[in-house]
């Protein structure tokens, strides 16, 4: 869910729809807002798209005030609909609120506070909140929301706005995002920096369960112990341009487009005078010799650049790596020690499953290191080493740009440490450092054959099922390109080992089924090629994908497409452009609402 807020001299309610439509990546079920109009709080909201909030409020005019609170909304309990869209009201009208996060004891407050009289409307466990803040008030509201923190468990990003002090906002978070805005005789908060970008670029990270009691012209910030705290001003220092589509049709394709560049800003500097330079990290020479175990964490894409970095880690540095899906991970005790380096990937830096995976290896005992690309993000701040992607602010749900700097990252991780440990000759440096280096250009060319793609989907959006069929890396790189595929343009696909297609799926083929076949690299090319023959021989239409010398590949496919050559291991930042452009292609044909499909969220923060 998405939250933003705004006290100040202009007009709200605009303020507070613009602010959602930067933050609409992060939930689109319902949309609301909560504004003081001079008598009360009043709550617009309404199901579905923010368009038809925006459509209500005739654009924000038809809703006066100066201060108010927005939501947008990923639905966790309780189905999309109007009742259950945020912000929820006390019983009374005196406080509105929105929240972001799940209250895992709303059952036992909502039971307690019926008991007392409380009637609720909705089904959320946000609403509760809004109760029990009335419950607890007793004028002093530094108090009550201390009251408030006390009673909630689970997690929570919230905005306060209360009737009997009309002139501030209160937030606070746990386990969710949120930050405040500064402005001149103007104030924010939001779940996220693009909200209030073309407002302010200054500041606060927030603390865990820190208070913020914010007016027009100050903003306070207290500890639990109701303590003031000095905040450090952030400033933000990226373009706006960055947060707006900037004439492509969606963010996915731009953002697509973005990658050579993404990937010199998080290669380039980290290569000084021919060796991978990783001063972001303090880990040293003599603890990575002593990790005895690299255990790779995360959700999602996050998880599949994991999948590739397995491979790729395993043989640069000798060390056992193993991938766990962050949701997974917690449950199955992991055998952690000191000597486990857990390796945590996340774009947001907030992912609910992620932040809890990183805070038990921690709890355990581990070794932790993030690849994060918000900076500031809470699994950034948490872990023990933190290794930035300079991906830049990533809009489009389905990621990109920062799984290719993720990417980039676990080449320079695998390299860097298997260098400190002497697996890598000088020779193989060389060779590495210099692809590393060359691999923006060559992401650049595989774009400029985009029409290719296009033309390829144009022939086959209307498919019901795609195979993507690969060995080893190719594999790890079929299974995001199925994930591209089918979260945007909701077609079935499935990413198979080519070898293991044959113990089952293999029966799903019929004629004319779509295969895209990877088969990047040489010493694998014959044998996924023969698994190529078996979904031809039973109808397949087959799509290769290879590096230009394989021309080989005409003879057994139907259609080809060629990336440039480099090291096998760095053949995984090539071979996922066109699968991206072909997820793209297909959903964009399809007619889908890409950068927002249905359902997905781009930072979950529930677990
Ligand atoms: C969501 C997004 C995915 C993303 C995953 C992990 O499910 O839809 O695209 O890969 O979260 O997000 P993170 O921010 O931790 O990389």
């Amino acid at each position: 869910c998405g939250i933003v807020g705004y006290v100040g001299s202009q007009q709200v309610a605009p303020i507070l729809l613009d602010g959602l439509s930067k933050l609409e990546y992060r939930g689109y079920d319902s949309a609301g807002v909560a504004v003081y109009t001079g008598e009360q709080l009043e709550v617009v909201k309404a199901k579905g798209r923010l368009e038809i909030l925006r459509d209500m409020l005739d654009g924000g005019r038809n809703l006066k005030g100066t201060i108010g609170i927005g939501h947008t909304r990923w639905a966790t309990h309780g189905q999309p609909s109007d009742v259950n869209s945020h912000p929820h009201i006390s019983s009374s009208g005196r406080f509105a609120i929105v929240h972001n996060g799940i209250i895992e004891n709303y059952m036992q407050l909502k039971n307690r506070l019926m008991e007392k009289g409380f009637a609720f409307a909705s089904e959320t466990d946000s609403e509760v909140i809004a109760q029990l803040i009335e419950y607890y008030y007793n004028g002093d509201i530094l108090d009550t929301v201390v009251m408030l923190q006390n009673s909630l468990e689970g997690s929570y990003a919230l905005g306060i706005l209360c009737l009997d002090h009309p002139d501030e906002i209160i937030a606070m978070r746990k386990d969710s995002p949120l930050i405040v805005g500064l402005g001149e005789g103007e104030n924010f908060i939001a779940s996220d920096i693009p909200a209030i970008l073309s407002y302010t670029r200054d500041i606060y990270h927030l603390e865990e369960k820190e208070i913020v009691v914010m007016r027009a012209d100050e903003v306070k910030v207290y500890d639990t112990s109701k303590e003031l705290v000095d905040k450090e001003v952030f400033h933000v220092d990226w373009d706006v341009s960055a947060a707006e589509k900037g004439g492509y049709e969606h963010f996915m394709i731009k953002e697509i487009m973005e990658q050579p560049k993404a990937l010199t800003d998080t290669i380039k500097p980290r290569i000084q005078d021919g060796e991978v330079v990783l001063d972001d990290i303090t880990l040293t020479k003599d603890q990575l010799e002593k990790v005895d175990k690299i255990l790779i964490v995360a959700c999602g894409s996050a998880y599949h650049t994991g999948i590739v970095a397995k491979y790729v880690i395993e043989g640069l540095t000798r060390k056992p790596v193993e991938v766990d899906l962050a949701s997974e991970f917690r449950y199955r005790d992991p055998i952690l020690t000191e000597h486990t380096l857990v390796v945590i990937i996340s774009q947001s830096g907030e992912t609910a499953d992620t932040l809890a995976a990183l805070r038990y290896a921690k709890q355990q005992g581990a070794r932790t290191l993030a690849i994060v690309n918000v900076v500031g993000s809470s699994i950034a701040k948490e872990s023990d080493d933190v290794i930035y992607t300079w991906a830049g602010p990533e809009i489009a749900v389905a990621t990109t740009k920062a799984y290719s700097c993720q990417l980039a990252v676990l080449y320079l991780l695998g390299v860097y440490v298997g260098r400190q440990l002497g697996k890598i000759s000088d020779e193989e440096n060389l060779g590495m450092i210099r692809e590393l280096l060359a691999l923006p250009e060559k992401v650049a060319t595989v774009l400029e054959k985009k029409e290719d793609i296009q033309y390829f989907a144009s022939r086959h959006y209307a498919d019901k099922d795609v195979f993507f069929l690969g060995r080893n890396l190719d594999y790890a790189v079929c299974m995001e390109g199925s994930l591209k595929l089918k979260e945007i343009s909701y077609i079935h696909s499935e990413a198979y080992a080519a070898g293991e297609l044959k113990h089952g799926t293999i029966s799903l083929i019929e004629e004319g089924t779509l295969v895209v076949a990877v088969a990047t690299q040489d010493r694998l090319f014959d044998k996924t090629m023969s698994n190529v023959k078996e979904v031809k021989a039973r109808g397949a239409e087959v799509l290769g994908l290879t590096t230009e010398h394989n021309t080989r590949i005409n003879e057994t496919t139907d259609f080809q497409f060629y990336i440039p050559e480099t090291l096998d291991i760095f053949l995984p930042s090539l071979a996922i452009v066109p699968l991206q452009l072909f997820g793209y292609y297909m959903a964009s044909m399809k007619g889908c609402d890409i950068d927002k499909p249905r359902n997905l969220a781009k930072s979950v923060t529930v677990e």
